[in-house]
């Protein structure tokens, strides 16, 4: 993660329905999410391959990478939460949240440096001063607290492997600490701190030491590349040298690949492809937050930011899939308190993208707190999808949202019968359904969407009816009607979003869909189409994504709910 600016503006997110329930409780030390559809478990565990853009498990069904970061690289080098929690607990709350897979980070030196890697876990927290530490590994975990490091760090990768979540070895940088900076010596080849050899070296003990290890399923070959020294040349010539390494040491991982500047450009693949003795494991992974564009999006009005945005991360990234290449955003994120105006209007924006593309993701981070961060002991991560003490979900409503993008919209394997379009409400993770009397829409899960389509003719119809959405007045609930073929039946997507779904009444005035509190889809002006940069549009933000009815309902392992030391305790929404 790069470093960024923290924004003082204040903003607060409209709260969404909570379809899941979460508890991670602070003595079970066990998290338990029900989804509301929870029929099927897909096994993820196995040998990952690609074929174009997707990535597909043996059987050839596509297998969407729903990952969460789990740091494990700062100066201790130990999976960060092991004070708070049994590493058990941990594993399987990351699956009970609904991610089959995790971004595990790794300093080189954990596989270079041999009085490193045997050094035990009591001793590398005591070297630091990190005493209450100790006391919480030696409660939570004390098969681990006197394992070395690098063991340690394979018991972390085991027990997620016992809970069937896949595991993402990422080579975050060579010296144990917190990353990353442009000119910190860790940034590119050649840099004080980032001797090719070694790299090569770490990268072939790490894929050697998980060769056979059915849950690694890739390795990222190295996070961030940035810096003074970094050029388009020696991106290749290393890249290159690495992926082989990797793959002669552990033909069965996918090898994955950063980009430049901090891994938001990979535009420079575009015209010039990699060229690998191996086919079918290569992925590119790609950044992005909301201080990536500085302070642009509580600077600027919304849907500018967005639509600029957006032009720019085509052009650096996302055109890989277009070209047939898998593209894993293996970090994004945002301050989970829902009070920093750039991070809010950054995710609203980003999450329709990764809905839209339907690409493979990592949050940045599961982590609510580190043991020793930057030289604080004990720093809280806002980012974190846990609170401070790893008990509790920091935000249901963002892991809601989040949730609606674990499963796969499309692929390989994953779409039963014709296709369709899902309306979806980046705010809330949430998409366009019809009530039951078919007359009034809501928000719902997605998994229970109608099949729209986008005529040519602008109507937003339900496939295999008359149906289509009606603007009735401003401020009234949209309707379902079969007269489709007024103005006020035509939608037009508007603003440099994209993202308005814009009709106009016989008086001529245009109105937007929206949502009122209660989740009722409305009709209300259009706002902040432009200049205003005060005022929010995500209320009026909908994306139409390519699905269909899907095969995969979650990626939980629902079996375990059955287990008798899981009890429940529903939070309320935040
Ligand atoms: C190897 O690790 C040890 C123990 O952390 C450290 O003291 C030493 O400086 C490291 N060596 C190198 C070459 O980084
Ligand atoms: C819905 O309609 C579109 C366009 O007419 C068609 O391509 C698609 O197959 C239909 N899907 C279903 C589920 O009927």
């Amino acid at each position: 993660m790069g470093r960024w600016r923290p924004s003082t503006l204040v903003f607060t997110i409209l709260s969404a329905p909570i379809i899941i329930i979460i508890a991670l409780l602070s003595s079970g030390g066990t998290t338990t999410v029900e989804d509301v559809d929870n029929d099927h478990t897909m096994a993820v565990t196995g040998l990952l391959h690609t074929d174009s853009r997707w990535i597909l498990n043996q059987g050839g069904q596509r297998v969407k990478l729903a990952c969460v970061n789990w740091v494990s690289h700062l100066e201790v080098a130990v999976a960060e939460g092991l004070s708070k929690k049994p590493v058990d607990a941990i594993s399987k709350g990351i699956k009970s949240m609904g991610f089959n897979c995790v971004r595990l980070t790794w300093p080189t030196l954990l596989a270079t440096n041999d009085s490193l890697a045997s050094l035990s876990v009591r001793r590398s927290f005591q070297s630091l001063g990190l005493l209450e530490s100790v006391a919480g590994v030696q409660t939570n975990n004390p098969s681990i607290i006197d394992l070395p490091l690098i063991q340690a760090f394979q018991a972390v990768v085991k027990s997620l492997g016992d809970n069937d979540v896949m595991v993402i070895l990422d080579n975050h940088l060579t010296n144990p600490g917190w990353c990353c900076g442009y000119s910190d010596g860790n940034g590119f080849f050649g840099d004080k701190f980032f001797n090719p050899d070694q790299w090569i070296f770490g990268l072939t003990k790490m894929a050697t030491l998980f060769n056979g290890v059915t849950n690694v399923v890739g390795m990222s070959l190295r996070n961030e590349l940035r810096g003074p020294k970094q050029n388009v040349n020696d991106w290749y010539k290393y890249m290159v040298k690495g992926a082989e390494a990797v793959h002669a040491a552990n033909p069965d991982v996918l090898v994955i690949l950063s980009g430049i500047n901090f891994d938001t450009s990979l535009s420079f693949i575009r015209d010039r492809p990699v060229s690998l003795t191996f086919k079918g494991k290569l992925v590119f992974e790609v950044h992005r937050y909301g201080f990536t564009d500085g302070g642009a999006w509580a600077d600027g009005n919304p849907n500018q930011v967005c639509g600029k945005v957006t032009a720019d991360i085509k052009q650096t990234s996302t055109f890989l899939v277009d070209q047939g290449w898998p593209l894993f955003v293996s970090e994004f994120g945002g301050d989970l308190r829902g009070t920093n105006v750039n991070d809010n209007r950054y995710l609203n924006c980003f999450l329709a993208l990764v809905a839209e593309l339907d690409l493979d993701w990592a949050y940045w981070t599961l982590v609510g707190s580190y043991y020793f961060r930057e030289g604080v002991i004990g720093m809280e991560e806002f980012y974190g999808l846990l609170t401070w003490d790893w008990t509790q979900v920091r935000s249901t409503s963002f892991l809601n949202r989040i949730s609606a993008l674990q499963i796969p919209f499309r692929g390989p394997g994953i779409i039963e019968g014709s296709a369709y379009k899902l309306i979806f409400h980046p705010l809330t993770g949430l998409c366009v359904i019809s009530k039951s009397q078919l007359t009034s829409l809501t928000l719902g899960p997605c998994s229970s969407s109608d099949a729209w389509t986008y005529t040519p003719q602008k109507t937003l119809l339900i496939n295999n009816t008359n149906f289509c959405i009606h603007a009735e007045q401003e401020g009234k609930p949209a309707t379902l009607s079969i007269t489709c073929s007024d103005a006020n039946s035509k939608w037009e997507m508007i603003s440099d979003s994209n993202m308005h779904l814009s009709s106009k009444l016989s008086d001529g005035s245009n109105l937007c869909l929206d949502v009122d509190d209660n989740n009722i889809i409305v009709t209300t002006a259009c706002k902040c189409l432009n200049q205003d940069k005060t005022c929010d549009p995500a209320s009026q933000w909908f994306k139409l994504i390519d699905s269909g009815r899907r095969s995969i309902s979650t990626t939980s392992t629902l079996s375990m709910l059955n287990s008798p030391d899981i009890l429940w305790q529903p939070l309320s929404s935040i």
